[in-house]
């Protein structure tokens, strides 16, 4: 009885093995990215997802449609609606992300994504997996950006989330090996590690930023926590005028509250739970995860969605039209930049610091006694439409 046991446990983890080390191969021919300046139309899927999803997509499309009118007006952009990334559905099919859904995303070039209910174990709906993960997972958008901006706080970070490995890349594949005994896995690549924290190095080169920050638990995690360590260490030399330093997750996440050391950080790059766990922590310091976008970027694919979940409680309780889009509608600047828009996107992260950071006259509190998503979004709107609104801005920020 016990070897059987244990064959079958061997036989799970040799399966594993064997696909990840084909995805190793795989990864060695990443394809080069998309020239956004020659693509017409640049197809932007929108999935509207569960919980307060559709309401917040709805509101941002309002802000999209007015940003884009000329380019969809003239066939340079193109908005889809991409039905079908819901629980029901998903569960229906017993998939993270439905076959025809997951072909119809992968006809777009870029995908704004609202929340999608992510099943938990005991809970009402099947063990099937996020289909976050699984999206970030089939279009391999290995990095997750998100960016946190208090500015009266001189708090301007970046993080760059490894984003399709780590604790992560096994997803639901763990082994109850007994019904007392539970494995899950980490796994990390050489090609992975090296393709996010490149790009966070990259960043900081681009945008004068002269330090980069690794965050680990190597100390612990020795060996997938440690390759990470050893790639920051080899990658860092090829940028000589770039210093970067190694933190520890557990004191990073400390060291986040401590108002002196904080505003020293710019630029994070970590495996992926860390990533998740730390950019919530930073999230906060803006007004919480509702206030922040996400941007999960590959070669050929990128998908940007609001940082929070679909927030079925709200549903429940009847205040859905009382949730916040404001996360959503970041991670729909950061598309914008994405697809070559700067400009249009400079414009609305000027709106939204207006309206959620600066000026805040129409305040979302998640119930009845703050504003509906509809009334935010008109202040949204309204405060875009502004001929001075970079001067409005400058004048908020004193
Ligand atoms: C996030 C979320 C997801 C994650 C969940 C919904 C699976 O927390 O995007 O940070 O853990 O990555
Ligand atoms: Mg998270």
């Amino acid at each position: 009885m016990a070897s059987e046991t244990i064959d079958r446990a061997t036989a799970h983890f040799a399966k594993l093995v064997e696909e990840q080390l084909a995805r190793v191969e795989r990864m060695k021919q990443a394809e080069p990215p998309l020239d956004f300046g020659a693509i017409r139309p640049i197809k932007v899927g929108i999935c509207f997802g569960d919980g307060i999803g559709p309401i917040i997509s709805k509101q941002t499309m309002r802000v999209l449609e007015g940003l884009l009118a000329d380019e969809i007006a003239h066939g340079r952009v193109e908005l889809r609606t991409i039905e079908g990334l819901t629980i029901e559905n998903r569960v229906a099919h017993l998939k993270a992300i439905p076959d025809d859904v997951l072909s119809e995303l992968k006809a777009c070039h870029v995908i704004l994504k609202a929340p999608t209910t992510t099943p938990e174990k005991g809970g009402p709906y099947p063990n099937i997996e996020s289909a976050n993960v699984a999206m970030r997972r089939a279009l391999d958008l290995y990095a997750n950006v998100r960016p946190v901006k208090v500015p009266k706080d001189g708090i301007d970070w970046v993080i760059f989330r490894e984003n399709t490995e780590g604790a992560y890349i096994l997803g639901s594949q763990g082994i109850a090996v007994t019904d007392e005994l539970a494995f899950d896995f980490t796994a990390v690549t050489r090609q992975g590690c090296e393709r996010i924290i490149r790009m966070a190095f990259e960043y900081a080169q681009a945008n004068g930023v002269d330090r980069v920050t690794v965050v680990t638990k190597a100390n612990v995690i020795k060996t997938t926590d440690g390759l990470f360590l050893d790639v920051a260490d080899r990658i860092a030399k090829e940028y000589p005028g770039i210093t970067w330093d190694a933190w520890y997750i557990d004191i990073m996440t400390a060291k986040l509250i401590d108002p002196k050391r904080r505003t020293q950080f710019r630029v994070m790059v970590m495996p992926n739970l860390y990533g998740d766990i730390l950019s919530d922590e930073a999230a906060e310091f803006q007004g919480g995860v509702g206030t922040a976008g996400s941007a999960n970027i590959g070669s050929r694919y990128a998908m940007f969605e609001a940082i929070h979940g679909s927030a079925p409680r709200m549903i429940d309780e009847g205040r859905g039209e009382f949730a916040d889009p404001a996360s959503l509608m970041r991670a729909g600047s950061m598309m914008l930049r994405h697809m070559g828009l700067a400009e249009k996107a400079e414009r609305l992260d000027l709106a939204l610091d207006v309206c959620t950071l600066l000026e805040k006259r129409v305040k979302i509190t998640g119930r009845a006694s703050g504003a509906t998503a509809a009334a935010f979004t008109d202040y949204v709107l309204a405060t875009l439409a502004d001929p001075e609104l970079p001067a409005r801005h400058a004048a908020l920020l004193g």
